[in-house]
């Protein structure tokens, strides 16, 4: 796309091709035994969601859910509404929570807590891209693709304003 808005490809398309599929045979392996229940978190995991499912070769489940976060629109305020909830019953499932992008943590925090009140066997997350430095609890994060520093990002199911969620590669973005 030509907008001098992208200012860097942080990740190029090849790159996050090449993680999600190691992700995915790390997954394969750990979950041998006891296939996941993907939860993809709307809008923005939904590129990763369909590749990382793809790249993981097990039964998979898979759901959506879809929050809200009350804040500006480049900073959550960590209250979390959601706005489309699960389909699946959690109980007794291994539950693999897939996120675009970890910042200050605190979407993540309520989305644990609120799925792990639900009696699942297990509770996990897999996350593409975490910000660094700025989260104030450890996220506790299982799998994380890229560690990035802490500029604004899009592309990849990431968006401003919901533009840029259909680039193939994550970029920095400059107002
Ligand atoms: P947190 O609650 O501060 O961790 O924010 C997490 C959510 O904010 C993510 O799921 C994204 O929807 C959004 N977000 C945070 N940083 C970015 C970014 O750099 N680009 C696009 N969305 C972001
Ligand atoms: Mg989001």
């Amino acid at each position: 796309m030509n907008d001098p808005r992208i200012t860097r490809v942080l990740v190029s398309e090849s790159e996050l091709q090449a993680r999600v599929a190691e992700l995915g045979r790390q997954i394969t392996s750990d979950y041998a035994e006891h296939p996941p229940l993907l939860v993809g978190v709307l809008k923005g995991a939904f590129v990763f969601m369909a590749d990382l499912a793809r790249a993981i070769d097990l039964s998979v489940d898979v759901d959506f859910m879809a929050v809200s976060s009350y804040g500006s629109a480049t900073r959550s305020s960590g209250v979390v509404r959601i706005v489309k909830d699960l389909d699946s019953d959690l109980t007794g499932r291994h539950v693999l929570i897939v996120e675009d992008i970890i910042d200050s943590g605190l979407t993540l925090q309520y989305l644990r807590k609120n799925l792990q009140a639900r009696g699942p066997a297990s509770v996990e997350v897999c996350a593409l891209l975490l910000k660094e430095g700025l989260q104030k609890v450890d996220p506790q994060l299982k799998y994380v693709g890229f560690s990035i520093p802490p500029e604004f990002v899009i592309g990849y199911g990431l968006d401003v304003a919901e533009v840029y969620r259909n680039l193939p590669y994550i970029a920095q973005y400059t107002p």
